[in-house]
């Protein structure tokens, strides 16, 4: 079966390969054609017999035109992406995620079996998931290498591949799907792949509420249903009618560290087009709804609401939707920076969930449940997910900026630099502060353009309501009065809005302090009182990561955690963690459910919010089947999560951690921070100082302009050790962990046993693993042997891929592998596939870069957007930016 599934790929790939090749030849000719399929015959045999041919295909590179250069690159991009969409289209289609990784996967219909057989009661069952709040926080991290517009015309490629697999036997049918795949692939490659422009966040923002629009708004009311058929059948029980154990929110518009384009008056855009947006989907389903709840039969309350009509239903939905209409006209009209003069709008969830309810109630009373089960239960549940926003929106801001504004504000006041002061009378003056009840920032005070900014961004948060704003997350957090600024700068220009405050943790420092700071935040009964009894905190994890090196990073998440559910529990505060992972395994990521269930036990308990991010958001959300698939996993791992919680590690695994932690740790260091031809190698081999061109998102790559790697932020740091495939950042640290304490007597035995009992540890080597299969040592030392020169940062390059190749033996070892990815055949497949096609892109980046240099970056405008080709298309090949 598995073996018919995978020739459906190999088919459709050879089908979207075909069709390109034809239009690049209406284009360029069939000679051009021939030097690509040179090039990729070359690309091939040098995969299967190594450096002679390698050394055709670079010489091959080499000696092409500088008029080639950017046609060739775009072909092999735009195969890369074809590919990706005819194996995003199988997973879908077959929902053989599971392939990819097997048996760790679970749907949820067997996931309550297990559920039950463990001895929990049905009741305990449905009130989990009636309780369960996983939020999902859709982020503008600038990861995303394809164009909306290129999007678009691929999500129509993948429709066209469905209506041909769907018309087999109309020969007419699928002959037109397929004309119209032919024109969808000849329109993308006269499109340019790279925006001419940074979108703003703006333009961010909408493509998260395009998102919405066209993949979320189908795949909730599809995974509610889906959850309350299996529930019924499980448990005998249906999800209560407003459960929204998933929901979305957003940082698209909020999130402001780092980014200067992210302003007071952006947030308020973003926040009206939400109205606008959510005003116009919900004006669509009640169009719909009164063009089908043509009923008479009605209860008495819905009778006694709409007077004497014949179409009680009717009659009630039209004055909902005029005020929807008047909602969505309102928006558009302070869109528009125009007053409004029409009538009352729907300021609230509830106002309108109660009318809809009514007309659900009044169904079910007289009997028609089968009609009130029908789009009108789809539309209840899309407004208790969605709200009337779409998605609440979080504020982020760096600490810095907070006690920014508190410096300039004690020197205006003459009481001192709060910047010199040390945490406790920092702590004092808040607490003070936020207990007294006179303001304190005086009407007249001339600030800084700075901290206007910030005050701007809480006079904002004070016009809005409550339930359109998440979270207010403080980036680079360490100390409590941290956490005091920003409560202190919400009462006295946030107004009656109280927004959660989570610190984020994103240094290996803070990470270790975290319960620490958070013990004696709670402690202080001026903050509790604001607070009450819950309280967010969020875990950065690869700024920890580029901060400590991956393993130590990972093992102070870890204990960060404990240590927080411990420090929570201990005060009666409910915690509720905010993990900030990014796409890819040094980022954080990695398949959902193993990441949530590799969390110390106890830390999920039924809450949980997660980022998504650039590229991750059309992998998981991007259409509706995959987005419905998402949404399961994601329940499935919570539940399970919270009622049958991974084991509570050995102490001897925790004493092994510690020290694979330490030894890695100093190992990252040493080389990263201490050996100091790292930067200059790390900026000679990377294609770095390239990346900033790649116009991917709103914000800057670097918090600072000067600076070293530290100011540079982590995605780019990332993405740069990715496109020459040494993947540095994931991986360095771990082989020297792995490598001394293999050496000792019981080493490997222990390391086998965390791998099988431990899942946070046996997810790790997992990520690793999948890790190595991307790394290169030949792709990287090409790029060396092609950008350096000086002996001394040979001898680095030579020492780094050599500390690559043992770590993989030992992780073969501690596996009891041959070779890598030997239990995953298809993701190992997935990748030596592309191959071929990425490496003509890495022979044609570093040569680009050579060239830039010589050129003193002057390359010609054809040039520089071939080099930015490669980029997006190694990023496409390996599904992901870095
Ligand atoms: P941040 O995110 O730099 O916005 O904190 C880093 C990441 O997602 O990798």
């Amino acid at each position: 079966m598995s073996h018919d599934l995978h020739e459906s790929l190999r088919d459709n790939v050879r089908v979207l390969g075909d069709s390109l090749g034809r239009t690049i030849a209406d284009d360029l000719g069939d000679g051009f054609v021939d030097k690509i399929e040179t090039i990729r015959g070359f690309a091939k045999t040098g995969r299967q017999d190594g450096s002679a041919s390698q050394r055709e295909l670079i010489n091959y590179l080499r000696g092409l035109p500088d008029q080639d250069l950017l046609p060739v690159t775009r072909a092999f991009n735009q195969f890369l992406n074809l590919a990706n969409i005819a194996e995003q289209h199988y997973r879908a289609r077959f929902r053989r995620v599971e392939d990819y990784k097997p048996g760790s996967q679970p749907a949820l219909g067997e996931l309550f079996e297990r559920i039950r057989e463990t001895g929990h009661k049905s009741r305990q069952l449905v009130e989990t998931l009636a309780n369960m709040r996983v939020e999902l926080v859709l982020t503008a991290h600038p990861t995303e290498v394809i164009r909306r517009t290129l999007i678009q015309k691929y999500d129509a490629i993948d429709d066209c591949l469905t209506a041909m697999e769907g018309a087999v036997d109309y020969p007419e049918k699928a002959a037109r799907a397929h004309g119209r795949l032919q024109e969808l692939i000849s329109q993308a490659w006269h499109t340019d792949e790279i925006r001419h422009e940074r979108p703003t966040p703006v333009d961010e923002a909408k493509w998260g509420f395009a998102v919405i629009e066209n993949s979320l708004w189908q795949a909730v009311p599809d995974f509610h249903r889906d959850l309350d058929s299996l529930l019924l059948d499980a448990a005998g029980e249906r999800l209560p009618l407003d459960a929204a154990p998933l929901r979305f929110a957003s940082w698209m518009g909020g999130d402001r560290d780092g980014n200067p384009n992210v302003t007071a008056k952006v947030t308020r855009e973003v926040l009206l087009l939400g109205r606008w947006m959510a005003a116009d989907l919900y004006l669509r389903d009640l169009e719909q709804l009164k063009v089908e709840l043509s009923m008479w039969k009605a209860n008495s309350a819905l009778k006694a609401d709409v007077g004497d009509e014949p179409e009680p239903y009717r009659a009630l939905l039209k004055r909902l939707v005029t005020r929807v209409e008047s909602t969505r006209d309102w928006a558009k009209a302070c869109l528009d920076g125009k007053s409004y003069d029409g009538g009352p709008i729907i300021e609230t969830r509830d106002q309108l969930y109660a009318p809809l309810l009514a007309c659900y109630r009044s169904l079910c009373d007289v009997g028609l449940d089968g009609i009130a089960n029908g789009v009108l239960l789809d539309t209840l549940r899309r407004v208790a997910v969605f709200g009337v926003t779409l998605t609440k929106l979080d504020i982020r801001q760096e600490s810095s900026r907070h006690s920014q504004v508190f410096d300039e504000l004690t020197a205006y006041l003459g009481l001192g630099h709060y910047h010199e002061w040390d945490e406790s009378r920092r702590q004092e003056f808040l607490l003070e502060e936020l207990a007294s009840q006179r303001p304190l920032i005086p009407r007249r005070w001339e600030c800084s353009v700075e901290t206007r900014e910030v005050l701007d961004t809480f006079r904002t948060i004070a016009g809005e309501h409550r339930e359109a704003l998440g979270t207010y997350i403080i980036s680079m957090a360490g100390q409590p009065s941290d956490v005091l600024a920003v409560a202190l700068l919400m009462k006295e220009v946030g107004g009656d809005v109280r927004l959660p405050i989570a610190p984020l943790f994103e240094t290996l420092d803070d990470l270790n302090r975290s319960g620490e700071a958070i013990d004696r935040l709670l402690s202080l009964p001026g903050y509790r009182r604001l607070a009450g009894d819950r309280q967010e905190v969020m875990i950065g994890y690869s700024d920890s990561a580029k901060d400590a090196g991956q393993l130590a990073a990972a093992w102070a998440q870890y204990r960060a955690q404990e240590t927080l559910v411990e420090v929570c529990e201990r005060h009666g505060v409910s915690l509720t963690l905010f993990h900030g992972r990014g796409g890819t395994v040094g980022r954080g990521g990695g398949p959902a459910h193993a990441a949530i269930l590799s969390q110390p036990p106890g830390s999920v308990n039924g809450s949980l919010r997660v980022t998504e991010q650039g590229e991750m958001i059309r992998f998981k959300f991007g259409q509706p089947d995959i987005a419905l698939r998402s949404m399961e996993i994601y329940a499935c791992a919570v539940l399970e999560a919270t009622l049958l919680p991974p084991p509570t590690p050995e102490p001897e695994w925790r004493e092994e951690m510690d020290r694979l932690a330490d030894i890695g740790h100093s190992a990252y260091v040493t080389v990263v921070r201490e050996t100091p031809d790292f930067v200059p190698y790390f900026r000679a081999v990377t294609p770095e100082g390239a990346l900033g061109r790649l116009p991917l998102g709103s914000r800057p790559a670097k918090r600072r302009q000067e600076g070293g790697v530290e100011s540079l932020r982590a995605i780019p740091w990332i993405f740069a050790w990715t496109q020459t495939r040494l993947m540095l950042p994931a991986w360095l640290g771990s082989g020297e962990a792995f490598a001394t304490r293999m050496e000792e007597e019981g080493g490997l035995e222990r390391l086998r046993e965390m791998r099988d009992k431990w899942p946070f540890f046996g997810t790790y080597l997992d990520m690793l693993e999948m890790l190595l299969a991307k790394a290169d040592v030949d792709i990287a030392a090409y790029y060396e042997h092609r950008l350096v020169d000086e002996p001394s940062l040979k001898a680095l390059g030579k020492q780094l891929r050599e500390r690559l190749q043992h770590l993989e033996s030992s992780l073969l070892e501690i596996l009891d592998q041959h070779e890598l990815l030997e239990k995953t055949p298809l993701i190992r497949q997935a990748i030596d596939v592309r191959n071929p096609y990425i490496d003509p892109l890495h022979g044609l980046q570093a040569e680009l870069l050579q060239r830039n240099r010589d050129a003193d970056g002057a390359i010609s405008p054809a040039l520089s957007r071939a080099l930015m080709v490669t980029m997006a298309g190694i990023s496409a090949g390996l599904r992901n930016t870095g």
